[in-house]
C-alpha cells in the first residue's frame, strides 16, 4: 500500500538530529517547560512574523486558549464553517459558546466572506450576538484573510485562524500565523509539521492576549504557581515534543517545496476532476491533496477499487458539522449550505506528503483517471 502519508522516511531524514535533541532532554531532565519549549516558541516567531508564540498542548487546546484570551463568554456566537474538521466548532460549546455555521467557497472550500451575512442574520434570528469569526485554512490554503478582516473590522468581531492545517502557508505575502487576531495550529503527527504525539501552539501580536493564554495554559497562573487568576488548564507542550519539532523546523522549507512539487504534478496527471485550486494570494502547505469528482462518481466503490490498487484514500469530511447530532441545534446560515452539502458527497483525499515518488503518483492517476472515466 502506498503511505497516505509518510513519517518513515522523514524519519529517517532526521533521525540523528531527532535522537541528538532528545538525548539533550533526557541529559537535562527538564521535561516540562524546558529550554526547547522556548526555543521553539522564538523560532516559531520569528517564522511566522509575529511578535507572541504560545505553544501548547494540542491544536483543540490552540483553540479554546485564542477564545479564552479573546473572553468568549456562555451565549455569545462565533461564525465557523461547517466544512472542517470538529475541533473548530467544538471550542464553542466547550465554553458554553454557540457556533454560527456559514457557508464556504467551491474552489477554496474555506469560508465565504459573501456568506457572513447571511450567518449574521441566523444568529440575530436566534438571539445570539455575534463576537468573532473563526475562518479555517482547510487543507493547507488560507480562507480569504482580506475579505474576513474585513468584514471583521466592520462588525466589531474578533478573527481567529483555525490553521491547524495551513500551518506553513501564506496569504498576501503574509506569512500563516499573522493573519489573524490569534492564529492557531496543530502538531498532530500527520499536520505538516507534526511532532512525536500531541502539540499546538497560538500565534499573535498582542501581548495581553499572549499573557493570558500563558496563564490560562497553567491553571490560570498568576504570580506564581500557587496564585490563580482565574479558570485554566494543564495546556503546555512537553520538551520533548519541542525538540521534535525544532529539528522538523529545520527542513520544513525544503518539505513545504516538495509538497507544492508533488501538488503541481498531480494536477498534470489527473483528468476528470476538479483539482485543488490556489487563489492568487494564497500558497499552501497542502495538509491533504483533496479533489472533486463529478457528481456522477458514486465514490464508495470508486475508494474499494484504489484500495484494490494499493491507494490509500480518505473523505475529510464526509458529514458537515451542522449535521451531526450534537450541532443540530446551533444557527445555520439563512438558506442553508448546500455548497457544503455537495462538497462533503464529492470530495476525495489522495495520499500527499513531501516523499510521494513521481512513479507512486503517476500510478495513482491512472487508477484514478480509468475508474472516473468508467464512472
Ligand atoms: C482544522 C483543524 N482544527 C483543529 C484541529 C485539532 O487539532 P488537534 O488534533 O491537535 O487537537 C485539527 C486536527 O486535526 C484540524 O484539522
Amino acid at each position: 500500500m502506498i503511505p497516505f502519508i509518510d513519517l518513515a522516511t522523514q524519519q529517517k531524514r532526521l533521525r540523528a538530529e531527532i535522537d541528538r535533541r532528545l538525548a539533550r532532554v533526557l541529559d537535562h531532565g527538564a521535561y516540562i517547560m524546558g529550554p526547547e519549549v522556548a526555543e521553539l516558541e522564538a523560532e516559531l516567531a520569528s517564522w511566522a512574523d509575529c511578535r507572541e508564540v504560545v505553544s501548547c498542548s494540542s491544536g483543540t487546546d490552540a483553540l479554546l486558549l485564542a477564545l479564552m484570551a479573546l473572553g468568549l463568554k456562555p451565549g455569545e456566537g462565533v461564525i465557523v464553517p461547517s466544512f472542517t474538521f470538529t475541533a473548530s466548532a467544538e471550542v464553542m460549546p466547550m465554553l458554553g459558546a454557540i457556533p454560527v455555521f456559514a457557508e464556504v467557497e467551491e474552489d477554496s472550500f474555506n469560508l465565504d466572506p459573501a456568506g457572513l451575512p447571511a450567518a449574521m442574520a441566523a444568529a440575530e434570528q436566534a438571539g445570539v450576538k455575534v463576537v468573532g469569526i473563526m475562518a479555517v485554512g482547510l487543507f493547507g490554503q488560507p480562507a480569504d484573510m482580506d475579505g474576513l478582516a474585513g468584514f471583521a473590522r466592520q462588525h466589531n468581531l474578533w478573527l481567529v485562524d483555525d490553521a491547524a492545517q495551513s500551518f506553513g502557508s501564506s496569504w498576501a505575502g503574509r506569512k500563516t500565523g499573522s493573519l489573524a487576531d490569534i492564529s492557531c495550529t496543530s502538531f498532530f503527527p500527520a499536520k505538516p509539521l507534526g511532532c512525536y504525539g500531541d502539540g499546538g501552539a497560538c500565534f499573535t501580536d498582542n501581548a495581553d492576549y499572549a499573557a493570558l493564554m500563558r496563564s490560562v495554559r497553567v491553571h490560570g497562573q498568576g504570580q506564581d504557581k500557587y496564585h490563580n487568576d482565574r479558570i485554566g488548564m494543564t495546556a503546555r507542550l512537553d520538551s520533548m515534543q519541542a525538540a521534535v519539532l525544532l529539528a522538523k523546523l529545520g527542513i520544513f522549507v525544503d518539505e513545504l517545496r516538495l509538497r507544492q512539487q508533488v501538488a503541481d504534478c498531480y494536477a498534470a496527471l489527473l483528468e476528470g476532476v476538479v483539482c485543488p485550486a490556489l487563489k492568487e494570494q494564497a500558497t499552501s502547505s497542502w495538509a491533504q491533496y483533496t479533489l472533486r469528482l463529478p457528481e456522477e462518481v458514486d465514490r464508495a466503490p470508486l475508494c474499494q477499487q484504489l484500495a484494490e490498487a494499493d491507494i490509500p484514500t480518505a473523505i475529510y469530511y464526509p458529514v458537515p458539522i451542522h449535521r451531526q447530532t450534537p450541532y443540530a441545534a446551533y444557527p445555520v446560515a439563512a438558506g442553508g449550505l448546500p455548497v457544503t452539502d455537495r462538497l462533503s458527497r464529492q470530495v476525495l483525499s489522495l495520499p500527499m506528503h513531501p516523499y510521494l515518488s513521481e512513479a507512486e503518483q503517476t500510478h495513482i492517476a491512472d487508477q484514478l483517471n480509468r475508474a472516473v472515466r468508467k464512472g
